[in-house]
């Protein structure tokens, strides 16, 4: 489908115009200078001539077939346009024109109406409201950017929701040397939009590395699925803007409170393994690194500079990241000794002392790249008399040639540096101005390959009792009820193989005395309503409550609370419950997120967990490793991992509550928040237990039914 846009035999410019300054003039203009060498027809109601070539009054008075149509005419004549595509069979278009959704109500009105009327004709489209598109293989520039940023012919495909982007990015990439295969300005994605672009990234032989930015995901679980299948074999880095804590707004659950659109990009993908960006100049810093680095066998690196403060700064950075100092080889250290000077470093980081000079980095640099206990290689240059950047560049240029290990620079300086930096873009070495950004870069290459090598276990599905589960919903939406009460949320999970403690709802205080029997002391006593969803907020829960009489008590108590705090809340009685000692407590949940479904969370539980907001995401279904990484992943997983001579918690059993969460939330797709806090997780041995869970559902009339990401399925 893409070969139209991308490679077409010819292409018409409806809007095309022979006045300078006209966007119908700049494209054409851009399509003539780029060297486009298939047919160019200028539409324009006066026709004549434009540069040169022919013009026609309309697409019917061309008397050839036409590839890609790019229309440039006010809003109000782009349907017309459209009608008069499809009378001439025209199944591409571009539509630069402004003007639509983006403007409000009446604009949104005529792109709908336009997307109608295209999919009625078969017409495929990029915008409207875009930059165009660039292909440099076709050697085609549909875009009004400015004519002196023409891409360079490379490696990275680029996709962005921003037009802006789109031209700032041409023209760093000019300066960069960065060159593109495909370079599409999305616009409104009206019709072709962000995941369409993957895949048409992803097929395309001119692309190895795919470039995007993003604002938002049309449809989340079909985006999981293509991102996951191409990452693995060509990497994906996305700029994504617009993460706010939106969805947080009006949730009941603790789940529902943390879990916000910015987080399930995130873990959608991490997930996935695409390497997120978190600001322009990151994107542009990945960029040169993935297109210009191989990836690297290990994470281990050496630093080689001839000043300590930069080298230990790029150590320090190293040490937050992915990479490792690499360990030199004795051999190593034993052949730089004699050839350089005492007063060097010879640990890494290599110090090659302030008045060494380019024959100095050549030497390290060597001995380095034939160490093989390093596999990425940072070098640092500060220009001195000695060390002139134009100088080591050459050494580094000559040495990559001959390597595959990643080597990235960091020519830290202004004027002096100059030189030396022309000479590292020519030779498409990534030049950073400062040592983190090339550290930072560099990491993202060993996360991309730490990805690529994970091997994703198949897990067979838990036997559970979803049957129990129907009638559970069914009943409490026979009684209008959306959020379950504590006991049916229990029985919920408790039917996907979760251990819950032993409880017993006693309807009258003396009926308490005799459940608390049953189960054996100490006893926790809890407000039975359906109503009262923070229940310890009114002084609903009691802990240890250890013989009769102090049940009796507690009963009557617990009523009262109630009754005054929440007159009119239905009191179903109280639970009287098994007390589990011991153990640590966790929070697992779910949210279902309106673009990539459902969203679990982990975390420490406690009050606090709203407050500390260390809690981890995955989007179900997740794989072992996915929910290992959730465990981990969290600032206080050392707490569980045993500390102080504590033993550590059964982490394996924590990853299977994890595992059969995500298939209840994957199989009820009603299930819209969820809750179990806490659960008591306890060293090996010892099952975990679910002390309470909350959990909402939704009517089957309300159910908005976000779709669910079938892992390495093709689509
Ligand atoms: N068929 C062919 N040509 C037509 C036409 C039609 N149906 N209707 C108008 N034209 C011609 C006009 O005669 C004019 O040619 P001329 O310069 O020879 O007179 C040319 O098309 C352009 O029409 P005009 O009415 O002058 O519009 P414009 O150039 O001022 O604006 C757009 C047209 C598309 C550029 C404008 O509507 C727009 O959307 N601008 C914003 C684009 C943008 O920012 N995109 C998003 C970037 S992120």
């Amino acid at each position: 489908m893409f070969d139209k846009f991308f490679k077409p035999q010819s292409v018409a410019v409806v809007g095309a115009s022979a006045r300078p300054g006209k966007i119908g003039n700049s494209i054409l203009v851009n399509i003539v200078n780029y060297g486009f060498t298939g047919e160019i027809y200028p539409i324009n109601p006066e026709a004549g001539e434009i540069l040169g070539l022919k013009a026609y009054p309309s697409l019917s008075a061309v008397p050839d077939n036409i590839d890609l149509v790019v229309i440039c005419v006010p809003p109000v004549a782009v349907p017309g346009v459209i009608e008069d595509c499809g009378r001439k069979n025209v199944n591409s278009v571009l539509i630069i024109t402004a003007g639509f959704k983006e403007i409000g109500h009446e604009g949104a009105k005529l792109e709908r109406d336009i997307v109608k009327r295209m999919k009625e004709l078969g017409i495929r489209s990029i915008g409207p409201n875009c930059v165009g598109l660039v292909s440099t293989e076709a050697k085609l520039n549909v875009t009004f950017a400015s004519s002196q940023a023409q891409a360079r012919q490379g490696n990275i495909g680029f996709f962005s929701q921003s037009g802006a982007l789109c031209v700032a990015i041409l023209d760093w990439a000019m300066l960069q040397g960065i060159g593109f295969s495909k370079f599409i300005s999305l616009g409104n994605k009206a019709d072709i939009n962000e995941t369409d672009m993957l895949v048409a990234l992803g097929e395309d032989p001119q692309t190895q590395v795919i470039l995007g930015y993003i604002e938002s995901v049309d449809d989340g679980a079909r985006f999981m699925q293509a991102a996951e299948r191409i990452s693995q074999h060509k990497p994906i880095i996305l700029a994504k803007s617009g993460g706010t804590a939106a969805g947080a707004k009006a949730a009941s659950s603790h789940t529902g409170a943390l879990a916000g659109s910015e987080q399930a990009f995130k873990a959608a993908f991490k997930q996935t393994g695409i390497i997120r960006a978190n600001s322009i100049e990151q994107l542009f810093d990945y960029a040169m690194a993935f297109s210009y680095m191989p990836v690297p066998e290990g994470n281990s690196i050496a630093i080689l500079t001839n000043s300590g403060g930069p080298g230990i700064i790029a150590a320090d950075a190293v040490e937050h990241s992915m990479l490792k100092m690499a360990s030199l080889l004795k051999d190593t250290i034993d052949g730089l000794r004699p050839k350089l000077p005492s007063t060097a470093a010879l640990y890494n980081p290599v110090d090659i002392i302030g008045d060494g000079d380019h024959e100095r980095y050549r030497i390290a640099l060597d001995a380095l790249l034939k160490d093989d206990n390093v596999n990425n290689i940072l070098v640092i240059l500060t220009p001195t008399a000695t060390a002139r950047s134009a100088e080591v560049a050459k050494v580094l240029v000559s040495s990559t040639a001959q390597t595959k290990k990643p080597i990235a620079a960091t020519f830290i300086g202004g004027y002096s540096i100059a030189d030396g930096a022309k000479i590292l873009v020519d030779a498409k070495i990534p030049f950073y101005p400062f040592p983190e950004r090339a550290v930072d870069a560099m990491d993202r290459l060993v996360f991309y390959k730490s990805h690529k090598d994970r091997v994703a276990s198949r897990t067979e599905p838990y036997p559970v009792e979803p049957k129990t589960v129907d009638k559970l919903f069914a009943e409490a939406l026979e009684k209008h009820h959306n959020e379950l009460g504590e006991t049916e949320a229990r029985a919920v999970i408790q039917a996907y193989g979760f251990r819950v403690p032993k409880s017993i709802l006693a309807t009258s205080v003396e009926h308490a005395a005799k459940v608390a029997n049953e189960i054996g002391y100490p006893v926790v006593m809890k407000i039975a309503s359906p109503d009262i969803l923070h229940k310890s907020d009114i002084g609903g829960v009691k802990v240890g409550v250890g013989s009769p009489e102090e049940v009796r008590e507690t009963y009557h108590q617990l009523v009262v609370n109630a009754v005054r705090r929440m007159p009119n809340a239905e009191i179903l009685g109280v639970l009287v419950q098994e007390m589990v000692k011991g153990g640590k407590e966790v929070i697992l949940g779910m949210k279902r997120d309106p673009q990539f479904g459902p969203m679990v969370m982990f975390g420490l539980g406690g009050i606090y967990v709203e407050v500390l907001k260390d809690v981890s995401f995955r989007i179900a279904p997740f794989t072992v490793e996915d929910a290992r990484e959730m465990v981990n992943e969290i600032r206080s997983a050392a707490l569980l991992r045993g500390f102080r001579g504590e033993k550590p918690v059964d982490m394996d059993a924590i990853v299977e509550c994890l595992m059969r969460l995500s298939q209840l939330v994957v199989d009820f797709r009603n299930i819209i928040e969820l809750d179990i806090n806490p659960l008591i997780v306890f060293p090996k041995g010892v099952q975990p237990i679910a002390l309470d869970a909350r959990l909402a559902i939704e009517r089957p009339e309300e159910a908005v039914g976000t779709k669910i990401w079938k892992r390495g399925g093709r689509f």
